[in-house]
């Protein structure tokens, strides 16, 4: 099979789909690898590493004519034109996104969505969100560090005693819990939240402290249960509660990292325009959910409904980053963990041989099928009943 590794072209993308390393065992599984010129610059994985591992350093038309193209980020409809009919495609292809599988579809393509995978034991070492959302949450502390002009560490000196920073997480999934992990070892205290109650020895364990909203019917238990291990929308009553809480101890912090996604549909919002007013001058919001919140007035913040996607903005005296790129702005080691998570990705659509094979009794390839041969995969399909299909 003739594999293709195209240089990624969207805005502040600097990832690559595979690295030297992984380059090097498809080689050894007999496959010709086509790297375009200048794909992994941006991650630091430069065209003589990649060429002195066996591959071939090719232009775009070439890496995107192969017959597996592997992606970080789905085709334009240029990249995709270039792709030949019956051709493979694997990368992070939102599942969500029903036009972009439509366009994948129309080119005649076979295409898996990384991100739909299920979140199983045998799942884990190609989960592209858990690789890439564990350094984002590393990195959105770093992020806090820059726009946070205080320390986060309390230090005793001879000018005087500085107070640890106190940083507080909103959801503590894989991004939120390596945030508290992040912020912690910096030496800031602590505090999180989530709507999951099975986080709350997750965070204690890290040293955070669990910020609890109690739950008062059955029916809040049983949201807060999710499903497939991702949250679900909450009762209003619980907002509600939560919302109280959340600004009092968004009032109390100094650096806020938001994480809280609900899969395929908008984000909760968690401090509202009310808290932020109310926060501390020089405080810090970092928004994870930038971009994926409802839409107000045209704007689609994430958390907060005062974030702006990928901008920097000050509003009254605290700074809401809202960058959607943070995985990416740690290119070379989010590139290297992408690139293995694809690489056993393969494992379970290439044979011995080297032949495609699309099993669907494999939970993992039928979860993460867009299309095949330029039909749209059956659980996307309109039901008789016409509810759209939930893909986790
Ligand atoms: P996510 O990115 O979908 O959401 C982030 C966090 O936001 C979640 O913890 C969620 O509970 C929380 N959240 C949603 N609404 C909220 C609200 N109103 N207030 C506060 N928090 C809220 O989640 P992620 O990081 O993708 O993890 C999803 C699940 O998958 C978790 O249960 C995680 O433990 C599990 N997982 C399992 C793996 C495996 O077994 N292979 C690997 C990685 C994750």
């Amino acid at each position: 099979m003739d594999i293709g590794i195209p240089a990624e072209t969207r805005k502040d993308e600097a990832r690559v789909a595979a690295t030297p390393e992984t380059v090097k065992k498809l080689i050894a599984q007999g496959h010709k690898v086509l790297v375009q010129a200048g794909a992994g610059q941006l991650a630091s994985y430069v065209d003589d590493a990649f060429a002195t591992v066996g591959a071939e350093i090719v232009d775009a038309k070439l890496a995107f004519g192969a017959d597996i193209v592997l992606k970080v980020q789905a085709p334009t409809a240029a990249e995709l034109s270039l792709m030949k009919q019956g051709a493979s495609l694997v990368g992070m292809l939102d599942p969500f996104d029903a036009e972009n599988r439509a366009r994948c579809a129309q080119a005649g393509l076979t295409a898996f969505a990384l991100e739909a995978a299920p979140r199983t034991t045998r799942a884990q070492s190609l989960d592209v969100l858990s690789s890439q959302a564990n350094i984002a949450g590393y990195k959105a502390v770093l992020v806090a560090c820059e726009y946070y002009q205080r320390f986060f560490p309390m230090m005793m000196t001879a000018a005087g005693t500085v107070k640890a920073a106190r940083v507080l997480v909103l959801g503590a999934g894989v991004a939120g819990l390596q945030a508290i992990a992040t912020a912690k070892r910096l030496g800031a205290v602590v505090e999180a939240s989530d709507v999951r109650p099975a986080v709350k020895e997750q965070i204690e364990s890290l040293g955070g402290k669990f910020v609890d909203v109690p739950f008062e019917t059955p029916e809040e238990h049983a949201a807060a249960q999710g499903v497939g291990g991702y949250a679900r929308p909450m009762p209003r009553s619980w907002l509600d509660r939560q919302a109280k809480l959340v600004h009092e101890r968004a009032k109390a912090a100094d650096i806020v990292i938001s994480t809280a996604l609900i899969p395929g549909r908008p984000a909760p919002t968690l401090l509202s325009v009310e808290t932020v007013e109310n926060m501390k001058a020089g405080s810090v919001i970092i928004d994870l959910a930038a971009g994926r919140g409802a839409e107000i007035e045209g704007n689609r913040g994430g958390n907060c409904p005062l974030t702006e996607t990928d901008k920097a903005v000050t509003k009254n005296g605290v700074h809401i980053i809202g960058f959607t790129n943070l995985a990416s702005m740690m290119s070379s080691d989010a590139s290297a963990l992408y690139a293995r998570n694809v690489l056993d990705f393969l494992k379970l659509i290439l044979t011995k041989e080297g032949k495609l094979n699309v099993d669907l009794a494999d939970d993992i390839v039928a979860a993460t099928l867009q299309c095949r041969d330029g039909a749209v995969a059956s659980q996307y399909q309109p039901r008789e009943d016409s509810v759209p299909t939930e893909v986790k």
